[in-house]
């Protein structure tokens, strides 16, 4: 299975992807998960150390073919593995797509390149997973990059920007020929969440999950852990954990 989670800033693209990455390696399948931000965080939600996704190469031109076909990697996956990935609690392995740490340095078209190539041919076997984290942007779409990708989770809060920001990428994801399906953060009441119902049933968007609110996850963060490390129980990560085995048993 290989998963795409876009959606507005902040809406929590990397709580759940990398929860429910953690998840999934725990159930037993080997899970690569790939940070396509270029501010990368999802090594702290995976429970790796930043300092050790810092010293990580990232994905650069020289992995990428450009043939007229479409990008493809110029390496094996396992090689490109082997050099830059690190590996976190529960087996996930994490590859970093950029992690500027200089200004001036030049566009990501390559990077993105990079990213496509990877989903392209990760996750083959049956039970294997594939989640790609990306930005705050359309950029994985416009530019391509979530291709390959069987689906595309587009993670939504309770209110109107976001949930026209997941309205939008919808469109740009089917462009790209994904099963999209709606998750609903930060859910507070009953209000909230029938107004998310409402707006899945209208836009014909099918709605995986509702995560509730909950203050484990930025307390998490505040503590710098995993949220599945620091509150294995907590409504939201048991929210992850039903989308996790619902997207599973999708294929
Ligand atoms: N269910 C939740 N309840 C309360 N807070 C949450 C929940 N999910 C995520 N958060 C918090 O919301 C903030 C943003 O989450 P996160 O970084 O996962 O979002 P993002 O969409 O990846 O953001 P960005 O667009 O910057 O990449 C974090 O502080 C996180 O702890
Ligand atoms: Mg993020």
């Amino acid at each position: 299975m290989r998963l795409a989670v876009a959606g507005k800033g902040g809406s929590g693209k990397t709580s759940i992807s990398g929860t429910m990455a953690r998840v999934l390696a725990r159930a037993g399948h080997d899970v690569l998960a790939i940070d396509g931000d270029p501010n990368p965080n999802l090594a702290l939600t995976l429970g790796i150390d930043p300092e050790r996704m810092d010293a990580l190469p990232t994905l650069g031109p020289e992995h990428v073919d450009r043939k007229p076909g479409g990008p493809a990697l110029t390496l094996p996956l396992k090689d490109l593995e082997a050099s830059h990935s690190v590996t976190g609690p529960d087996g996930v392995r994490l590859l970093v797509m950029a992690n500027p740490r200089q200004a001036d340095t030049g566009c990501l078209c390559s990077r993105h390149a990079a990213v496509r190539s990877v989903i392209e041919v990760a996750a083959t076997e049956e039970g294997d997973v594939c989640i790609l984290d990306t930005e705050a942007s359309p950029e994985h779409f416009s530019r391509g990059t979530a291709q390959h990708a069987d689906a595309v989770l587009l993670v939504v809060e309770p209110y109107f920007k976001s949930l026209e920001t997941g309205r939008r990428m919808a469109v740009l994801g089917r462009d790209l020929g994904l099963r999209v399906e709606l998750v609903a953060n930060k859910v507070r009441d009953d209000e909230e969440r029938e107004a998310v119902r409402a707006f899945a049933e209208r836009h014909e968007l099918p709605l995986a999950a509702i995560i509730p609110f909950d203050e484990r996850m930025p307390a998490a963060e505040r503590a710098r852990s995993a949220p599945l490390d620091f509150a294995s129980d907590s409504p939201a990560v048991r929210a992850i954990t039903a989308l996790a085995e619902r997207e599973m048993a999708h294929g």
